[in-house]
């Protein structure tokens, strides 16, 4: 059975201290909460990852680096690599972002080297992807997606893909206030699961958790979640402030 996931994008927000308020307000609200079929991450500047690892040690509450470069090592002035993540305790990494694609030109065949780099030192995945505006528009959408999965992930072996989490983040509904409506985010989800059946099985493409991100709010997630394939949510803004991101968990 998969697993419903929240997880906060903090993006580059949050100093030293703000990070630890955060995460002291997030812990408070989930002590008593029931993780039996919820996973709970927040991903953090890399500057905090170490700190934040300390602060959840006896929580629920998983840590995930927002990037990672695809080499081991090297004269990549600025970078990060998978074993530095590992090294403080980070189990989980965020690629593909949209902001990554679009500020910082990473693509798809980049993407793809970077997600055997992290499966390769035993960091899960969260692959983000989504259309623009323009590709809804003219009805491209669905293209888009199947082209993003295929060129950035479609090389892994099942047993590896297994340990990918998708996040289908419609580039639109990102930090714009302007939500998929829970069917379109249903219907792309869905969409997803039939392309992965087609290029795995039934059964991976039931076993593996389908995120939802854009815009997602106390006000909306309730409702987005409800939907049948829509396992849980990426959330940027909501992420912030620990009142909104505990409702959030709670409308999982
Ligand atoms: P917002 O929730 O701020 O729209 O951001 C979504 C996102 O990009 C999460 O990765």
């Amino acid at each position: 059975m998969r697993k419903n996931i929240v997880a906060g994008n903090w993006k580059m927000n949050k100093n030293l201290k703000e990070a630890k308020e955060l995460v002291k307000g997030i812990r408070k609200g989930l002590k008593n909460n029931n993780f039996e079929n919820k996973r709970v991450i927040v991903a953090p500047s890399f500057i905090n990852l170490n700190s934040t690892v300390k602060r959840t040690k006896k929580s629920n509450i998983e840590v995930a680096a927002q990037n990672m470069h695809e080499a081991k090592s090297g004269a990549y002035t600025g970078e990060v690599a998978a074993d530095m993540l590992t090294d403080v305790g980070v189990n989980v990494v965020i690629l593909g972002h949209s902001e990554r694609r679009m500020y910082f030109n990473e693509t798809n065949e980049l993407l793809a080297k970077k997600v055997n780099t992290a499966l390769a030192n035993n960091l899960e995945v969260i692959f983000c992807f989504g259309e623009l505006l323009e590709d809804r528009k003219t009805e491209k959408h669905f293209e888009v997606v199947e082209n993003q999965l295929s060129e950035g992930l479609f090389h892994l072996l099942k047993e590896d893909f297994s340990k990918v989490i998708l996040a289908y983040e419609p580039v639109w509904a990102i930090g714009t206030g302007e939500t998929a409506s829970p069917e379109q985010a249903q219907e792309m989800h869905a969409f997803i699961r039939e392309v992965l059946a087609k290029k795995y099985d039934e059964k991976t493409a039931n076993s593996i958790s389908i995120l939802y991100g854009g815009s997602v709010k106390p006000a909306n997630a309730k409702e987005i979640f409800s939907k049948e394939d829509v396992d849980g949510g990426l959330i940027g803004g909501a992420s912030l402030k620990s009142e909104d991101f505990l409702a959030i968990i709670e409308a999982i």
